[in-house]
């Protein structure tokens, strides 16, 4: 694809993965702001936009390997499949590591460090919301998708649902991943943007190694839901 400053990051972000780890580096939000134009992105983060199109263009260029799962023409089946089984079990694994260290580094150095406090307070807050969200997705959302895309291919009606249309349910989806979005973009803050202060012990930086990656997964995992899953499933409803 042609990177425009018309182009929204989340269009950028399904079309060329290789950029993004370029709006990681940067810090732009490219999954739950994945709908904003590229143009916007770069001036609120405060960096030329032709700046941003040059570095996403060497991305490309750099990618020896194949890209990775043209998630745009698979199936609908498939890419909920890489969800539950690496995302979501990825959440699943890591909350409780993370709560650990959590424990650990809050009963060590929460007196001296009180925001750590709230850290913790915020992921555990995240964390409980990711599973009930996790959790209807997947005994709700996803199966119907399933369903609808069976139906389309068989050249069937598609599914009723109770909750009528699909967008129904997606757009709760995506006030979710908003919220999360949010508590962890709060974590990242407090956390100083998870720079370890000097002479942090090894449970500290792993904390911060921890809670790091499981915001960029959690980046990953939103954006392939918002910008990719959803829109196709509202898409295959429609007819398109
Ligand atoms: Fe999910
Ligand atoms: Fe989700």
């Amino acid at each position: 694809m042609r990177i425009t400053e018309e182009a929204t990051v989340g269009e950028i972000a399904a079309a060329e993965p290789s950029s993004i780890r370029v709006f990681e580096a940067l810090g732009i939000d490219y999954c739950c702001g994945g709908k904003r134009g590229l143009a916007e992105a770069c001036s609120r983060i405060g960096t030329p936009v032709e700046e941003v199109i040059s570095r996403i263009t060497q991305a490309e260029h750099d990618a020896h390997a194949p890209a990775p799962a043209a998630w745009a023409q698979a199936r609908l089946s498939a890419i909920i499949r890489h969800i539950v089984d690496h995302h979501h079990a990825y959440v699943r694994n890591e909350t409780p590591r993370i709560g650990a260290l959590l424990e650990k580094v809050v009963s060590r150095h929460g007196k001296s460090h009180a925001y750590i406090g709230e850290i913790q307070n915020l992921f555990l807050a995240a964390t409980q919301e990711l599973e009930n969200h996790m959790l209807r997705e997947e005994q709700v959302l996803f199966p119907h998708i399933v369903r609808m895309e069976d139906a389309a291919a068989a050249g069937l009606p598609l599914p009723p649902a109770f909750f009528g249309s699909v967008a129904m349910p997606i757009s709760h989806m995506i006030a979710e991943h908003d919220d999360a979005g949010a508590l962890f973009a709060s974590i990242s803050q407090l956390a100083g943007g998870y720079v370890p202060p000097e002479a942090a012990c090894g449970t500290f930086q792993a904390l911060y190694h921890g809670l790091h990656e499981f915001e960029r997964d959690l980046h990953e995992h939103v954006h392939l839901e918002n910008n990719v899953l959803f829109l196709r499933a509202i898409a295959l409803e429609r007819g398109n």
